[in-house]
């Protein structure tokens, strides 16, 4: 679905990402992690095609971004979803108009069946559409602006995978676990992959099954929830170090989940 091959990327002199190779399935659900500055960001916005590699390949569909012409890359991008780290709503747009800008941008839809739409879409992501239609951004919670957000991705391009940037920072704890079990929703119900950067490692393990570190600008570690916490390399351990209490706690959780299901 997605894959960087052998990606070298750099701001002028600077290099940013180094050899860097990435694949990610077809519903599958990712999350990257790494300090910052690390080029985290950076890896979605290639995604995105919204900068290009100095060298190395990113494909999208088996189609490689960079190659492609601007209005062939437009259609692709159709098949990404993004929630940027603050939501990025529009201010001055209602919660309607806002999820449902981009089917009044560029569909002939009227308002009603625009409006039917969005409503549907409000109700997916666990909002109450009476209630927060017709207000601004502004006048709703952090937790509730994200949902807005993914509700607005959701209805823009009818995605196949969703990159996620920091989705729950600055949330507080109730609204962060709405957010994820929203994001778990997504890939169990309508099979859209997910791609997440987050600095919350309890979030990473409630959300993925496969991790990636990124340590200045490479792939220091890719694997599963296991390999990770076993993992040998000591920039991962020194990454994961501060953590190591809250990653033993989500494993014990899982553990017991698990045998509560058997
Ligand atoms: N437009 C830009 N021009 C020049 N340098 C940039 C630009 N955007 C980012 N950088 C630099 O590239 C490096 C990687 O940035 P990136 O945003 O990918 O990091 P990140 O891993 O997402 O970090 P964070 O966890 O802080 O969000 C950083 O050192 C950053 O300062
Ligand atoms: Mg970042």
């Amino acid at each position: 679905m997605i894959e960087l091959r052998h990606v070298n990327f750099s701001y002028g002199e600077r290099p940013i990402l180094r050899d860097v190779s990435i694949r990610v399935d077809q519903t599958e659900s990712v999350v990257i992690m790494g300090p910052s500055g690390s080029g985290k960001s950076t890896i979605l916005r290639l995604i995105l095609g919204l900068v290009q590699p100095e060298s190395g390949e990113v494909l999208v569909d088996g189609e490689s971004m960079s190659s492609l012409p601007e209005k062939h890359k437009r259609e692709l991008r159709k098949r990404i979803g993004m929630v940027f780290q603050d939501g990025a709503l529009f201010d001055s747009l209602t919660v309607g108009e806002n999820v449902g800008y981009y089917l009044i941008e560029h569909t002939d839809m009227d308002w009603e069946e625009i409006t039917e739409r969005v409503v549907e879409m409000l109700g997916f992501v666990g909002l109450i559409p009476e209630q927060v239609l017709d207000k601004l951004p502004e006048q709703l919670s952090g937790g509730m602006q994200r949902r807005v957000a993914i509700a607005r991705a959701l209805l823009s391009t009818n995605p196949a995978v969703m990159l996620y940037d920091e989705p729950t920072t600055g949330l507080d704890p109730q609204s962060t676990e709405t957010v994820l079990t929203l994001m778990n929703k997504l890939t169990s119900e309508k099979k859209i992959s997910t791609i997440a950067v987050t600095h919350q490692i309890a979030d990473a393990m409630t959300l993925a099954d496969r991790f990636i570190v990124i340590d200045e600008g490479m792939v220091a570690f890719d694997g599963t929830t296991d390999e990770l916490r076993d993992c040998p390399d000591s920039r991962v351990r020194g990454f994961l170090e501060p953590f190591r209490e809250s990653v033993d706690l989500v494993l014990a959780r899982k553990f017991v989940g698990w045998q509560m299901m058997e």
